[in-house]
């Protein structure tokens, strides 16, 4: 099938990462559903910008970590496409806070969008999937699992449950036409990471990504060249995972 008639969904497109994807995937040929959850400006904005390159996009709200939410946009996009056959489950938070003063509100509201909405998204979509024997899930880990900050139990511990959702479902679906992989990025100069980057920006590690450096990655294990990769977590972080000795993670 060309790409030209598959169908991509991306949750968290309004900004940053999610952005880059669903302007890559569009580029690409897809037909994009961006999601995002409150930046209404931002995600018609991003989808301004690919219609006027000749992409084509649709946008949807919703909150990955509703279930009500996650199945009425999964009904939403199955009505206006008919298929699902890409979903990147990009959306994400951070609430860095070390443990001891960490209410369970907010570990729980970490875990909730940053893993419970994979696993609904997941779920809403693989009998898509499943109905044409073809999909590709991308989900969206970090290089925290592996050089985690203070403050990073929820962030690197939701982080790593995506990892091993991955590696799970992948065992689940994959004779069925499915793959699912994991890009881990390092630090990317987003939103998210703008409160953080004078702090960090001055060390000896490699330079802060893009956006594009991700989206460009994502865009490879979304195409049929990827076939043969399943269940992996992909880094794209310029090398400090390799660069930086073990344990070595300055204290923030
Ligand atoms: N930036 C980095 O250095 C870095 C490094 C490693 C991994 N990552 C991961 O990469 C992904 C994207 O990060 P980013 O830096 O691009 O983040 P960002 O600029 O803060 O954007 C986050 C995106 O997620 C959406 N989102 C948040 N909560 C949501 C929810 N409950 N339901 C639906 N959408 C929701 C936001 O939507 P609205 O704007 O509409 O609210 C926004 O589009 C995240 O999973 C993040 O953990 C980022």
């Amino acid at each position: 099938m060309k790409t030209s008639q598959r169908v991509a969904v991306v949750t968290g497109g309004s900004r940053g990462i999610g952005a880059a994807i669903c302007r890559q995937l569009a580029g690409d040929g897809f037909a994009v559903h961006l999601v995002y959850r409150g930046a209404e400006v931002e995600a018609k904005k991003v989808a301004e910008e690919i219609t006027s390159a000749g992409g084509r996009v649709t946008v949807h709200q919703a909150d990955v970590s509703d279930e009500d939410q996650v199945r009425q946009l999964v009904d939403d996009v199955h009505s206006q496409s008919g298929r699902v056959d890409v979903l990147v489950n990009n959306a994400g938070v951070i609430d860095d806070r070390l443990l001891a003063v960490t209410t369970l509100a907010q570990w729980e509201g970490v875990i909730r969008v940053n893993l419970i909405g994979p696993y609904l998204m997941c779920r809403a979509v693989v009998p898509l999937m499943l109905e044409f024997g073809y999909g590709r899930i991308i989900n969206v880990s970090s290089n925290s699992v592996r050089i985690p900050g203070p403050g990073q139990t929820a962030y690197a511990a939701s982080k790593g449950g995506v990892e091993a959702l991955t590696r799970a479902l992948a065992m689940e679906v994959g004779r069925k036409g499915i793959r699912v992989n994991t890009v881990a990025p390092g630090r990317v100069k987003t939103d998210m990471t703008d409160a953080v980057a004078a702090q960090l920006g001055g060390d000896a590690g490699p330079r802060w990504g893009l956006p594009e450096d991700i989206s460009a990655l994502v865009g490879f294990l979304a195409g049929d060249g990827a076939d043969y990769i399943q269940g992996q977590t992909i880094t794209a972080d310029g090398g400090r995972l390799v660069m930086r000795p073990q344990g070595t993670r300055r204290a923030s």
